[in-house]
């Protein structure tokens, strides 16, 4: 049985863009494997709320040092861990919000990218504790990308790399949905680009 984890970090329900998308995409899954299970993590609409000084002082701390409230603050962080590790595919839908990740799915990293825990600090430097699995990026973005000078520099995709390298996840690979605030035929190109980048995922399903 095969668990697919779409992360939704749009708070725009069903008029996001990039959650249309993924739910598109989802369809087009389920409709070759049946048994397939999708487990939905909707951050857009129950947002976790951002680390506290509870969460921190934990998270920091080795196993041995905590008590019953320092295991209290970690148990959020260590459900999002534990669903996460649960998942063969993950499906990351997302707005892009100046430049960057959305906040709520950078305090969702907070909680899982978590020393001790997904990953390890050796002398080699940081080594991922989680086995590695695809994640599919959908990126929604008004404008377009580009190189700075003409369109906006993609920072996200370089940063979600490194950050999901950072627990063992590189099988990572973002598809923008670009110039979804430049009217209807900028929005027609980026549907194309889309359709075939569904055409591309759901045969490498099937192999
Ligand atoms: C707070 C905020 C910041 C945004 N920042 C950017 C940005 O840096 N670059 C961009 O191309 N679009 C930006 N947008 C536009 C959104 O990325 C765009 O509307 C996208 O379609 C939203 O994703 P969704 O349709 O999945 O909700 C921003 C929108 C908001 C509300």
């Amino acid at each position: 049985m095969t668990t697919l984890l779409h992360i939704i970090a749009s708070a725009r329900g069903g008029l996001s863009h990039s959650r249309q998308a993924a739910e598109a995409t989802v369809r087009r899954l389920i409709e070759q494997d049946p048994t397939l299970t999708v487990i939905e993590r909707d951050l857009g609409c129950t947002p976790v709320a951002h680390p506290d000084f509870q969460f921190i002082q934990a998270s920091l701390m080795r196993e041995a040092e905590r008590g019953e409230p320092q295991r209290a603050a970690l148990a959020l962080s260590d459900a999002l861990i534990n669903e996460l590790d649960a998942a063969d595919f993950v499906m990351l839908s997302m707005p892009m919000h100046n430049f960057m990740v959305p906040s709520v799915l950078k305090a969702w990293l907070d909680y899982v990218v978590r020393l001790g825990r997904t990953f390890q600090i050796t002398a080699a430097g940081k080594v991922g504790l989680l086995r590695d699995r695809p994640i599919r990026v959908l990126m929604a973005c008004g404008g377009a990308l580009g190189d700075g000078l003409t369109g906006q520099p993609d920072f996200v995709t370089p940063y979600l790399r490194y950050v999901f390298k950072t627990i063992g996840i590189t099988d990572l690979q973002v598809l923008p949905l670009e110039n979804l605030l430049r009217g209807a035929t900028a929005q027609a190109a980026t549907q194309m680009h889309f359709d075939t980048w569904c055409d591309g995922l759901s045969s490498e399903w099937l192999t």
